[in-house]
């Protein structure tokens, strides 16, 4: 028998689901006992807006019930009277391979949270922790491929933190610039789907600097590509194992773009949260190997 057929992938194959793999992540969240919009630091917070705490720590619940069903393990950090935003843990720690890069926020009324998850990586066993000395917001600014540590910059952490990310946690950093006061913190406008040698991410180019975008079509030829729509309902805020992407729930569109890649959306809502500018990545710090 002859086989003299080699075609060109058909892009059912090229986008092959067998290759999405999970992988077991371990994750660190807060729950939002005293969520409240209390004071604006982003165009999304409207003090004069009510905000439900209850349904909050429903939506909250819920998106951990959903890491747990994965196969996830789902850390929490006690949440303190006074600091609204300390559901938003993503923000408070950058974990690589057992090294922790603690955060300094940029706002006073954020300051504190930093004290706080300081002590909860010392007496988890945390060997090396470094408190930064520039205004550093995490994994609110800070993205792992498995290779690279892509680091956003703009609003909020200083460009100089890139540079002590790298020094400290001794892994490559990519700077990226964000442009838009809406997609505050890199995580509003990218996130990792697949981690590894060949990374890919989700990203919305608008909200990135013209040499950024032209940084992101380099390094990530293969990236899905959100639009408007998904990045304004916080769509770029997922967070992805794999192979399961958890999404807020409008982010219906960026939702069906994945699955056709072979991924598998997780859509939930998180409305409540989103009166503070945040999703499911920000109420989520993953702890990297
Ligand atoms: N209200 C918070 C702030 O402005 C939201 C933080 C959201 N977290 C994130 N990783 N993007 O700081």
């Amino acid at each position: 028998m002859s086989v003299s057929t080699v075609a060109a992938p058909d892009p059912v194959q090229r986008h092959d689901t067998s290759e999405r793999v999970p992988t077991r992540r371990h994750y660190v969240m807060c729950p939002p006992e005293y969520f409240a919009v209390e004071y604006s630091i982003n165009p999304w917070m409207d003090p004069e807006r009510p905000v439900d705490t209850e349904l909050a720590m429903e939506q909250w619940r819920e998106l951990a019930e959903i890491y747990r069903r994965l196969g996830h393990t789902v850390e929490t950090v006690p949440a303190q009277p006074g600091l609204p935003d300390m559901v938003f843990s993503a923000n408070s720690g950058t974990v690589i391979g057992g090294r922790v890069l603690g955060a300094r926020f940029r706002s006073s009324e954020r300051a504190p949270e930093a004290e706080h998850f300081r002590r909860w990586f010392a007496t988890s066993g945390y060997r090396e922790i470094v408190m930064p000395s520039r205004i550093n917001e995490a994994e609110g600014d800070f993205a792992w491929t498995g290779q690279l540590l892509l680091a956003g910059s703009g609003f909020r952490t200083d460009p100089q933190a890139h540079a002590e990310a790298q020094e400290v946690l001794g892994v490559p950093v990519v700077s990226l610039r964000l442009t838009d006061p809406r997609y505050y913190h890199l995580d509003t406008a990218l996130f990792v789907l697949r981690k590894g040698e060949r990374p890919q991410v989700a990203y919305y180019p608008e909200a990135f600097s013209e040499g950024s975008q032209r940084v992101l079509r380099r390094l990530f030829p293969d990236a899905v590509i959100a639009d408007a729509a998904d990045a304004e309902c916080l769509g770029l805020n997922g967070v992805s194992d794999g192979k399961h992407v958890v999404l807020p729930s409008e982010a219906t569109g960026l939702a069906e773009r994945l699955r056709s890649q072979g991924y598998e959306p997780l859509l939930t809502d998180i409305s409540e949260l989103r009166k503070s500018g945040g999703g499911p990545k920000c109420c989520t710090m993953e702890l990297h190997e």
